[in-house]
């Protein structure tokens, strides 16, 4: 019988949007065992909330710093084994970069850091680690995004010609509109968020999508930003021109002022032979579109779709996947390759995909303060 995975979780405290996610997620292929962490900075809170979830308290810390002195007293039969970063963005680069170097396999939320910079610092401590590391590009996990990916890196579309990603949310609208409410916002504050908001919160997730799903790097990229008010510093809209290639192009649209969108992403992706829809909020519905045949609707859990895409999909078709399902397919992934089992590469992303991610938010805030130009990847 094979030991569940201790995981260690900092951040993601009662008072957070992303928590619930990564622990429902932890639990749903039962690999994992959360153990500990610092889930709030203000001690009351922290092990408050650790009571409330029920776990025992003695390895709940005071900080990062004290988490890691004393897991590290512990035999490492009993330490913790990979912990999940679930923390405002600034405080991605310290926690990760001094998890791998104390040995821990790393779950880190994106965007990976707040710079290029200290993104490259990561993956080069990580090459000379052991160290598995996820970077939770939650979508990648829903089995019709899986399906997608298998279909169009399989040629089923012919040769990828034109990508479309939109990622509309409103909820910065009202919080914008109110002079004092808008300081209070970690994501338009540049030391905790980094060098964006809109882009570096939500764009990326698109341009990841971008790449997953066509298997190619965007080559060059043309941003438009857009702050809403002259004392705002961080965007809170962004259209990005896309090129894989001279004749292979796309369009990133993201905004966080879309008035009364919730979680609007949108997938587009057309090629010489096919193409296919998907919205994240009707996630279990890919619709696959040809020249010369009625619109096809293909869903989850059917024999039709491929492993990767029937592995994460735990219930017979018709009982709805969701962004739980998502975020657990991705842990489920991180648990095979902690355990050194076999798994697809596509099954969590890396640290590639962070670093990629960072360089495209640094350059799409350098290609809009430049004048919009072009600039490469
Ligand atoms: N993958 C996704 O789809 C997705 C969605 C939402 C958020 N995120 C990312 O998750 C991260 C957190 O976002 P959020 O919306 O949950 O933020 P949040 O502000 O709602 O929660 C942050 C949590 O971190 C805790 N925290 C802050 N400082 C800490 C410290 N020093 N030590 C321990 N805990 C600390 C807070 O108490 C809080 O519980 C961000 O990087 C964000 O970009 C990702």
């Amino acid at each position: 019988m094979s030991e569940k995975i201790k995981l260690g979780i900092l951040g993601g405290g009662g008072d957070s949007l992303i928590g619930v996610l990564h622990r429902v997620a932890s639990s749903m292929h039962d690999k994992y065992q959360i153990v500990g962490g610092v889930f709030n900075p203000v001690w009351e809170e922290n092990i408050g909330f650790a009571q409330k979830l029920g776990l025992s308290t003695n390895r709940i810390y005071i900080d990062f710093d004290t988490f890691i002195e004393e897991e590290l007293k512990l035999p490492k039969s009993e330490r913790i084994e990979v912990v999940s970063v679930l923390t405002p963005n600034f405080l991605h680069f310290p926690m990760a970069k001094k998890l791998i170097e104390s040995g821990f396999h790393v779950i880190c939320e994106k965007p990976l850091t707040t710079t290029l910079a200290e993104a490259e610092v990561l993956e080069s401590v990580l090459k000379k680690s052991n160290t598995i590391f996820a970077v939770t590009y939650t979508y990648t996990g829903y089995p019709m995004i899986r399906q997608m990916r298998e279909m169009i890196l399989s040629g089923v579309i012919g040769e990828v010609h034109k990508v479309d990603i939109q990622y509309y949310q409103g909820w910065i609208n009202p919080i914008l509109l109110d002079k004092e409410l808008r300081k209070t916002i970690w994501r338009l504050d540049p030391k905790k968020a980094g060098i964006s908001s809109c882009v570096g919160d939500i764009g990326t997730h698109a341009f990841n999508m971008a790449e997953y799903l066509t298997g190619k790097e965007v080559t060059s990229i043309l941003a438009d930003l857009n702050t809403r008010y002259e004392d705002n510093q961080l965007d809170v809209d962004g259209t990005i021109l896309i090129r894989f290639s001279e004749y292979v192009k796309g369009v990133i649209r993201s905004s966080q002022i879309a008035t009364g969108e919730e979680n609007g992403l949108e997938v587009k992706i057309y090629g010489t032979k096919g193409g296919f829809n998907w919205k994240q909020e009707n996630p279990n519905y890919l619709y696959y579109l040809t020249d010369d045949k009625p619109l096809q609707v293909l869903k989850p859990g059917h024999a039709y779709n491929g492993a990767i895409s029937l592995d994460g999909t735990k219930l017979p078709p018709g009982h709805p996947e969701g962004i739980f399902d998502s975020m657990g397919n991705i842990y489920y992934g991180v648990a095979k390759a902690i355990r050194k089992q076999d798994h697809d590469s596509g099954e969590y992303p890396n640290i590639n995909d962070g670093v990629r991610g960072m360089k495209f938010i640094e350059k799409s805030v350098e290609s809009h303060k430049s004048g919009n130009i072009w600039l490469d990847l």
